[in-house]
């Protein structure tokens, strides 16, 4: 599924950026931008600015950024469609049916068939092994309708079959991940003998699913890849029946058995992460439905460490954290087993405040009886409380930290005192530097981007924000047949190419043009690339840029793969034209 760029821009043309980040953040003028407090990180004073020129925004603190789309995505929590639609319905445009709703629809269909075809066959008679395998586990036959769980033949296209008589095509299926394509090009079912969970987003629809093998062999579950209307980190399972819970807390587990285990036990306030590390929009999206969430994860080393990775991440969005300690079980779904639904309840009501947590994994690692080790204790435990920016749970964990340690808890609160100072000022030290100097964070924010050439990326970032500002800049670009492969930051490349395109096809180049497709994370940079208000750094030209990235090609040698004499004679003729223009 893919939005036309003209339409894009059409849209976003009626969006004006201004008038859609008014509505959350005030905003005020400051030369030629809009200053205001950024909504997506604390902060005393306004780095969140507004380019209505080239509309885009972009944050001098925490480095979001990006058109008036990654705009509405980040702070409605959507996905890149669900944006579009969100301001296609601001602007009141209605959206172009064959880009979007049609196709869409189509896929959300045919889990839903792939979704009855695999239930349907569990309570056959070829489905027996299936259902004996989930009635083994402990579930009952209402809990196994309510999931919608099901179990996939042992057989390699019948699915493909039954689904493409229904009128569905086999890309629909390899694109939702039902079917794959082997070496041959033939292609196959995907699930084969394995029990399946449905995974439904919070409207009812279908979106993925999870199938598990019935014995120990590997890999034990198979999981629909990322689609146009899957991504893994925007979803958690059974959410559908979980908003719908009373109170507004969830449980957060680990697994799609623990999860099912706990709803059928009564815990209907339980989700599960799709078996990855919990992500920010999943925190949001729990935000949503839930001001506390108790995280029941698996009780072994790794389970506890992703259980505290994930408080991080719920903290940062404030919801108040629990993390549940399953004494004598591997998880959840054995607790309740051996121990019943009563004895969970009581776990649940034991279960610890994620500071008391943290204080309790510290206390543990050193020995408060030596004078050295409660020194330590303390001073570790002063820097984690200094960061609670509430004075009450200061004192109140200062206070338990004290007793821990058998000291007073005045002590402690001086010491806290004096870190936040320390925290404070290095902080706002950061905040400065940030501000003042954009070009000593050089590197993007999201490690993932990392510039590997940094000379070359920095002369990249130049040629991306020079052609956005003047079209012509091609002319030059294109006769010195600058291409995606020598650019050293594969995300630059691809920006490049793209930025070609509609050059190329007379288009404008801006963000909203450019934002699909893109990683929030890329377009956070591309949003800072542009906003630099001369195209790059003021003392280079656009062939100083060429010439840098030519000779950073050189020197990663990635011209081996062309011709190494070629590449070498190219660059001495650069070196030669554009040498007098270095500095
Ligand atoms: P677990 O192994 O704890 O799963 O992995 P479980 O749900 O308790 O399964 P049982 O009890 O062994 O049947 C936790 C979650 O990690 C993901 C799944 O979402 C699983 O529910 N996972 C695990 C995978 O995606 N692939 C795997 O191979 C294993
Ligand atoms: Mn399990």
């Amino acid at each position: 599924m893919a939005f036309s760029e003209s339409f894009l821009e059409d849209l976003s043309s009626r969006c004006d950026i201004y008038d859609v980040v008014s509505r959350y953040v005030t905003l005020k003028k400051s030369g030629s931008n809009w200053f205001g407090l950024c909504p997506f990180h604390g902060e005393k004073t306004p780095s969140f600015s507004v380019n209505t020129e080239k509309q885009i925004f972009h944050c001098f603190g925490c480095g979001v950024g990006g058109s008036v789309y990654n705009f509405i995505m980040k702070i409605e929590n959507l996905t890149f469609p669900e944006s579009v639609e969100f301001l296609a319905n601001m602007a009141g445009v209605s959206l172009p049916k064959e880009d979007f709703h049609d196709n869409r629809k189509r896929l959300y269909n045919l889990n839903l068939e792939a979704a009855k075809f695999f239930r349907d066959y569990l309570f056959s008679e070829q489905g027996k092994e299936g259902l004996a395998y989930l009635t083994g586990r402990g579930l009952n036959l209402r809990t196994i309708r309510r999931f919608g769980l099901g179990f996939a033949p042992d057989a390699w296209s019948v699915l493909i079959e039954a689904m493409t008589a229904k009128g569905y095509t086999k890309e629909e299926l390899l694109t939702l991940g039902l079917a794959k394509r082997n070496k041959n090009g033939r292609i196959y079912d995907q699930f084969r003998n394995r029990v399946i969970f449905p995974i439904i987003d919070i409207r009812g629809n279908v979106v993925a699913f999870g199938g598990r093998l019935m014995d120990d062999g590997k890999p034990k579950y198979l999981n629909s890849p990322e689609s146009p209307i899957f991504s893994k980190s925007h979803h958690l399972f059974a959410l559908n029946y979980a908003k719908k819970s009373q109170g507004r807390s969830l449980i957060l587990a680990e697994g799609y058995m623990d999860v099912i285990a706990l709803h059928q036990a009564g815990f209907t306030q339980a989700v599960a992460s799709l078996g990855t590390s919990l992500t920010t929009d999943q925190a949001k999206l729990m935000k949503r439905f839930a001001d506390e969430i108790i995280i029941s994860y698996d009780a072994d080393n790794a389970g506890q460490t992703a259980a505290t990775r994930a408080a991080e991440i719920l903290k940062n969005v404030e919801l108040s954290i629990k993390i549940l300690k399953i004494p004598g079980a591997k998880d959840p779904d054995e607790f309740i087993k051996a121990n019943g639904a009563e004895a969970f309840a009581t776990l649940l009501e034991s279960s610890e405040e994620h500071m008391m947590f943290t204080l309790e994994r510290i206390r543990n690692q050193y020995d408060l009886n030596d004078n050295e080790g409660r020194i330590t204790f303390l001073k570790e435990a002063a820097s984690i409380l200094a960061k609670l920016p509430s004075p009450i749970e200061r004192e109140i964990y200062a206070s338990k930290a004290a007793q821990m340690a058998f000291v007073g808890k005045d002590v402690l609160l001086s010491e806290i005192d004096r870190k936040r100072h320390a925290y404070f000022k290095e902080q706002k030290k950061e905040e400065i530097k940030k501000t003042m100097h954009p070009e000593r964070n050089a590197q993007p924010k999201d490690r993932a981007l990392h510039y590997t050439d940094l000379k070359s990326a920095r002369a990249e970032e130049g040629i991306l924000s020079m052609l956005a500002l003047d079209a012509t800049c091609i002319r030059q670009l294109e006769k010195e047949q600058i291409t995606q492969a020598d650019f050293s930051a594969p995300f630059l490349g691809n920006i490049y190419t793209r930025m070609c395109a509609l050059v190329n096809a007379g288009q404008p180049v801006t963000a909203a043009a450019l934002s699909q497709g893109l990683t929030e994370s890329e377009m956070s940079e591309l949003g800072r690339i542009l906003s630099a208000p001369s195209g790059g750094d003021e003392s280079m030209a656009l062939e100083d840029y060429i010439f840098i990235l030519k000779e950073g090609r050189a020197r990663r040698g990635a011209v081996s793969q062309i011709d190494p004499m070629l590449a070498l004679r190219d660059l001495h003729k650069a070196k030669k034209s554009y040498g007098g223009n270095l500095k």
